[in-house]
């Protein structure tokens, strides 16, 4: 075994896409302390500054004082308290459906739901860029995995064609791709699944907060409220907080309850989590300023970069707050994030496996505390480099 590791090691460094764990000293969503010295942030998911937020930090100090700092055991054993049930009425009326389960991870949502619903003789249908946690999640489950071109309606239809034989099928997809910044053609996802009379399961975990005019997500944002049977999300990105939900009908919550095993074998998501997602669900239903200006300062910075490198073909226009630079090569990716980290500037490159050979990337996270020099002085800085 350590024959194996040292060689893994040795091959991943070799290959440039060895990956260190950097130790901050202080971290909100635009801002990051590392060694003493001040970084602009663009790597953070915390797109709408919750994390900080002063509300959010009063629950969670209060829920910490109140229930403690554990979840103490499976919520089926002790651990579920009225924190958890009031997170769940309050998600699954935000994302408008009947009910909600509330899990550790988004991550673990994923699995939960997955591997319960398809076993084998099962299929999924799955879009190539889905997130990992799917791709886990499909795996586990031990159904056939069946990959269609990303966001490509018509592969779509082929292999719904080509899988009508499976006793059960699901459609997967991310709503708001988290490395592309780009959103699933949902319309015409939803259209082809009723058509075939397949379920789809919908990952909103970059969507929930930001997208859609009261911030529920790409559900919202297409026209499709009630419409996808199972809406997943994560509460650690735009929500400030930890954890993941399932939202969808009375009997498929009742269902994963007593059948998804990410939920029954674990511990119970911590109070001061569940605490402070519900207050950051209270503050994005009262702040659509702050998901309208994320929004604004993604556009305008977009223009900038296309005035800037419409010929070069790193950046492709998105409609998110997710904002893809492609490089290419994992070893040019990392010297552009190191240049850019002398300037002051953290955004660290995307490499194999996140993101497909040759497409590394940086991946550049817009949130709604930036202030508009930040994002001129990371357009400059990209400008020079890729001049020199
Ligand atoms: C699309 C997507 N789904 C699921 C997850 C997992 O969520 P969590 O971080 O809460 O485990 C992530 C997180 O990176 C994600 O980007």
């Amino acid at each position: 075994m350590q024959d194996f590791i040292l060689e893994e090691n040795k091959r991943l460094k070799e290959k440039f896409l060895w990956r260190n764990i950097c130790s901050l000293e202080k971290s909100l969503c635009h801002e990051i302390f590392l060694n003493g010295k001040k970084y602009i942030n663009f790597s953070s998911n915390d797109y709408l500054g919750y994390a900080h937020h002063p509300e959010v930090i009063k629950k969670a100090k209060e829920a910490l004082t109140r229930y403690g700092s554990g979840g103490r055991s499976s919520r089926l054993i002790s651990g579920t308290i009225e924190l958890h049930n009031r997170l769940e009425l309050k998600l699954a009326q935000f994302k408008k459906t009947e009910k909600c389960l509330v899990f550790p991870t988004g991550f673990m949502a994923n699995l939960g739901v997955i591997s319960s619903l398809l076993g084998q003789g099962d299929a999924i249908l799955m879009d190539r860029l889905n997130h990992a946690s799917l791709i886990d999640a499909a795996h586990l489950a031990g159904c056939r995995i069946f990959i269609y071109d990303h966001s490509n309606v018509l592969s779509l239809e082929k292999v719904l064609e080509r899988t009508k034989s499976y006793k059960k099928r699901l459609v997967v997809t991310d709503s708001l791709f988290s490395m592309d910044g780009d959103l699933a053609p949902l319309k015409e996802i939803v259209e082809l699944c009723k058509k075939n009379k397949v379920w789809l399961m919908l990952d909103d975990a970059h969507a929930t907060g930001i997208l859609g005019k009261n911030g529920i997500g790409a559900a919202e944002h297409f026209g499709l409220l009630g419409e996808i049977e199972i809406v997943m999300g994560t509460l650690s990105k735009a929500l400030g907080s930890q954890g993941g939900f399932v939202c969808g009908s009375k009997d498929l919550i009742s269902f994963l309850v007593n059948r998804a095993r990410a939920f029954i074998y674990t511990t119970a998501l911590a109070p001061a989590a569940c605490a402070a997602a519900l207050q950051s669900l209270c503050l994005v239903e009262k702040e659509e300023w702050r998901r309208k200006r994320v929004l604004k300062l993604s556009f305008d910075f977009q223009k900038e970069l296309e005035k800037r490198f419409s010929d070069s073909g790193n950046f492709r226009k998105q409609m998110s707050q997710i904002v893809p630079f492609i490089v290419g090569s994992a070893e040019k990716s990392l010297k552009l994030a190191n240049a850019l980290k002398e300037k002051g500037i953290f955004a660290p490159a995307i490499r194999p496996p996140t993101v497909p050979k040759n497409e590394s990337r940086l991946r550049f996270s817009i949130t709604s505390e930036h202030k508009e020099g930040d994002l001129k002085k990371l357009a400059d800085c990209l400008e020079e480099n890729l001049k020199q």
